[in-house]
């Protein structure tokens, strides 16, 4: 099962598997796979910790991390002091309206006076991405993975100077270009049918485009709607070298995700999810809800651009979470969510992916030896 990208990152399996656990990466990693942190969710300092453990944790297998420096940022030239006085101040009125309405509409109850207010800070901020791979530099990390756009040119200066691969997120193949010709070395193609931050195309359709438009020389990974060895295989065949999987670890027994969210995620069927802008300002894929529902109703002033849309939900997302409000909950996941009905260790899922790769990869070569 070894493609061209696990001959240069030194992994056994072309599973690729994305996770803000560093259980759950760790564990992918030592089972022949390659882990990547998520680092979105940590302040620089944490991210050290998570990253130190993981170092000790991984056996000395190789593992990425993925940041989050956002090509399009509203106002991202204004001086640090001034963003978030000024991004406040560019939220209108109605909106301030509408999500006080909304919480109260749905029963959502305050926040109780001792207990302190959400510090108010832009989200998916470029300048945190941007701590989060200087702290990525004192690690042995194989690949640093950009979301949301092409990395700036001097971040992919430095992290081939450490000797690290370069990865990048696209949803669309011009994307995918224009990331190669910033210096990208691995493509990820993600679909539709991803959980997160997503585009419009499917990852059939996606990838083997994808594949094309960046050449021979890019390896291209698959992203969106794998989840079994079947969907693996399928991505190797579009031309992928390897699948790039985030959905599936969420309900396994490593992942940290809070149990009562695990348990929807579970239950849940692959209608259950929508593509909204509510959370971020940017459409994410995750679990439908009451809170999400409000933001498509007629009544809806609309979502602001990132990171607005952020700054404007945060002390709503902090009521939803103080209440146990689990039905209102952001909750990121993709269509694969009806493949995970039960709880499995991370390992059992690495088994599970190579059977059924194993199983699909003989029955189409069955199919072409049956033709002969
Ligand atoms: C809960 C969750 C959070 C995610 N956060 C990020 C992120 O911070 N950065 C990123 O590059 N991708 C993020 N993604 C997308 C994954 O990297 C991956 O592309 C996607 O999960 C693949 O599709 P799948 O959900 O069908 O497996 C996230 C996905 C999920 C489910």
């Amino acid at each position: 099962m070894r493609t061209p990208i696990c001959e240069s990152l030194g992994v056994d399996l072309p599973i690729f598997g994305f996770s803000h656990c560093r259980d759950v990466v760790a564990a992918i990693s030592r089972a022949g796979g390659f882990g990547v942190l998520g680092a979105a969710l940590f302040s620089p300092e944490q991210l050290e910790l998570e990253l130190a453990w993981i170092d000790e944790h991984v056996a000395g297998r190789p593992y990425g991390l993925d940041v989050v420096i956002p090509a399009t940022y509203a106002n991202a030239s204004v001086a640090a002091e001034n963003q978030t006085a000024n991004y406040l101040a560019a939220i209108p009125q109605k909106h301030w309206e509408f999500v006080q309405e909304t919480l109260q509409h749905l029963e959502v109850p305050e926040l109780p006076d001792e207990v302190a207010r959400p510090v108010l800070e832009p989200g998916w901020n470029p300048e945190l991405g941007r701590m989060h791979f200087e702290v990525g530099l004192g690690h042995p990390i194989r690949m640093i993975v950009n979301a949301l756009g092409t990395p700036p040119a001097e971040v992919v200066e430095r992290a081939h100077a450490k000797g690290m691969l370069v990865g990048g997120l696209a949803g669309k193949p011009a994307h995918a270009v224009k990331q190669v010709e910033g210096g990208v070395d691995v493509i990820i193609a993600q679909g539709t049918e991803a959980g997160g931050h997503t585009g419009e195309i499917a990852t059939m359709v996606l990838t083997p485009q994808v594949v094309r438009a960046v050449g021979p020389d890019i390896p291209v990974l698959a992203a969106g709607g794998i989840a079994s060895g079947e969907q693996l295989a399928a991505a190797i065949a579009l031309g992928a070298q390897g699948g790039w999987l985030g959905s599936v670890w969420l309900t396994t027994h490593e992942s940290d995700v809070d149990p009562a969210v695990k348990q929807r995620y579970l239950a849940a069927s692959s209608d259950a999810t929508v593509r909204t802008k509510e959370n971020s300002g940017k459409p994410c894929r995750g679990l439908r809800t009451p809170w999400r529902d409000a933001w498509l109703a007629t009544e809806s002033p609309g979502t602001l651009p990132m990171p607005l849309q952020g700054l404007l939900t945060l002390e709503a997302k902090d009521r939803i979470k103080r209440a146990r409000r689990v039905d209102l909950m952001h909750m990121s996941v993709g269509q694969v969510v009806g493949q995970m009905n039960h709880d499995r260790s991370v390992a059992d899922v690495m088994f599970d992916l190579t059977s059924g790769f194993v199983a699909a990869a003989d029955r189409l070569a069955g199919i072409v030896h049956s033709e002969e």
